[in-house]
């Protein structure tokens, strides 16, 4: 195999209770990307479409997790990467863990596979460290095993694939302002109170609980967070109005994507998460906020890989 050509899809970071733990991977919004063998030893990327992101490896979160899996095969390979950019920098749903996640599938792809998807997802961390400035895997994971994913720990790396309910869909809004993830870590308090840590904790668990046993009204009292939203909400217009509206209209929660400012809503049918959408429009609307929205179920393949268009 010389060549191939890759969805690598979007994803919700933290799920409200699970703040760089959770994740949950995207169907049908997310970065394509086109990978060929070089007979140059390295790693290029050569276009970048649809973002005015740099090309310089060291610079570009593909780039830096693609040199971080070259680094561990030791041998001298070579590999060019154009990417075709569809998730907006700064959105809060995982822009740059596709692009990183993405490159380093498809280079194990063309490899014959020799890492494990854990493996990928320590070099695709790599990104979300240049990223950010931390190397957290809560996007990464899903985007590379699909579905939930639960990080249990950084060090050493032990990441859970959880069940995805099959009727969960999600519906996410994007205000178009960017968010820095590290700027909206920078918001959070360092200390927390113990009982607020409590009810985290146990909201963690029940949600885990509540997909395995697809029981959606556990999953519904679940997705709550009580420690980093309180902080992270003021970075977002209508906070609390697209929330009461997500609510309003059936949703089983909602919370903040990531890091924001995609606010995200989860909800029991693809039917009732599209009434979300509409009632969450309407709060953008009535202010004035352009926003994009996307509605789709639980992704649970993760990256794909596609047929090139010119083929
Ligand atoms: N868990 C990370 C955060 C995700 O909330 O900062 C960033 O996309």
């Amino acid at each position: 195999m010389e060549s191939v050509s890759l969805f690598a899809p979007a994803s919700i970071a933290n799920i409200s209770c699970g703040f760089d733990v959770l994740g949950l991977c995207l169907d049908n919004v997310g970065d394509l990307m086109h990978l060929e063998k070089s007979n140059k030893p390295g790693f290029r990327i050569t276009e970048i479409k649809g973002q005015d992101l740099p090309l310089e490896t060291e610079k570009n979160v593909a780039g830096v997790a693609a040199q971080a899996l070259l680094k561990a095969y030791k041998e001298p390979v070579g590999f060019e990467l154009k990417i075709d950019k569809r998730i907006k920098a700064g959105s809060g749903i995982g822009s740059s863990a596709a692009s990183a996640a993405g490159a380093v599938v498809g280079i194990n792809k063309l490899l014959g596979e020799p890492f494990s998807p854990l493996e990928l997802i320590s070099f695709a961390m790599e990104g979300e460290r240049l990223a950010c400035g931390s190397a957290h895997a809560d996007n990464v994971a899903p985007v590379i095993l699909g579905g939930f994913t639960l990080v249990r720990s950084l060090e050493p790396l032990d990441v859970i694939p959880l069940h995805s309910p099959l009727e969960l869909a999600a519906t996410v809004i994007h205000p178009e302002i960017e968010v820095k993830t590290a700027d909206a870590r920078a918001v959070l308090h360092n200390k927390i109170p113990l009982k607020k840590a409590i009810n985290q904790w146990a909201n963690v668990g029940a949600l885990v609980s509540g997909l395995y046993q697809e029981d959606y009204d556990l999953i519904s009292r679940s997705l709550v967070d009580e420690i980093v939203e309180p902080a992270r909400a003021m970075l977002i217009p209508g906070f609390d109005q697209l929330k009461e509206n997500a609510t309003q209209a059936g949703a089983l929660g909602c919370g903040i994507s990531g890091s924001g400012p995609s606010v995200f809503a989860l909800s029991k049918g693809m039917t009732n998460a599209h009434l979300v959408a509409k009632s969450m429009a309407e709060v953008y609307d009535k202010i004035g906020v352009p926003y994009e929205i996307h509605i789709c179920p639980i992704n649970p393949n993760g990256v794909q890989f596609i047929e090139p268009k010119n083929k």
